[in-house]
């Protein structure tokens, strides 16, 4: 089977849902449909606030190269992690949150049974082969009620999927380009993180993997 046919078959089937916890989803080839708009979307909001590299409060250069869109975005540095209305790099607003973002996260965050589903914060991280993402909750959006809805691009990642606590058992989940996942309710402040990526080339992407995380911060 051709690469070509492969892609177009992925785009009929219905997305595969996999259950990972009470109110926690991996949506496969959820984000397939919509591919085109969703790069074409990302590009325009990376030409306007570039990938860069953050610092922790901590001192250390994160892995990940970040930007941001939406009412508020994600600044990291020495005196910690905030969501901002401003881009620190070029000290204006981050860009508009797109349309093809919005449509995407509302119908994931539907499909795993979260209704009103309305982001204004989403964080786009760029992890080259090596780059990881330590175990950590998503615990600095305002209120907890609305779900995180995550979805992958580009090079494939074991995603770990944890408990309450840092050192509870993880489970580690594979997420391929288009697959999105959602975790909400009570699943809501599970630590979570990503393995090292390996060595690889996307043939739209590159030597990279994109996460993009929609929520509600404000
Ligand atoms: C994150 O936790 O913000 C990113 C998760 C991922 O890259 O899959
Ligand atoms: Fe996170």
């Amino acid at each position: 089977m051709s690469l070509d046919l492969f892609a177009e078959q992925d785009l009929q089937q219905p997305a595969r849902v996999e259950r990972i916890g009470d109110q926690a989803y991996v949506l496969r080839g959820f984000a397939l449909p919509a591919l085109t708009q969703l790069l074409a979307a990302l590009d325009g909001v990376l030409r306007q606030s570039p990938l860069r590299q953050m610092q922790t409060p901590g001192g250390f250069t994160m892995s990940a190269r970040l930007s941001s869109c939406g009412d508020l975005g994600w600044a990291s540095d020495r005196d910690g992690y905030r969501y901002s209305p401003v881009d620190p790099l070029s000290a204006q607003p981050w860009p508009a949150l797109p349309a093809a973002f919005l449509t995407l996260a509302r119908t994931a965050a539907e499909a795993a049974g979260f209704n009103g589903f309305v982001p204004d914060a989403c964080l786009i991280n760029s992890y080259a082969p090596g780059a990881k993402m330590s175990l950590h909750q998503d615990k600095n959006e305002r209120s907890f009620t609305a779900p995180i809805v995550s979805i992958s691009l580009g090079l494939p990642a074991t995603f770990q999927f944890g408990g309450f606590q840092r050192s509870a058992p993880t489970q580690r989940i594979s997420l391929f380009h288009g697959d999105i996942v959602v975790w909400g309710g009570v699943d809501r402040l599970r630590y979570h993180g990503v393995l090292p990526i390996k060595p690889g080339h996307h043939s739209l992407l590159g030597e990279q993997r994109i996460n993009i995380t929609l929520r509600q911060a404000g």
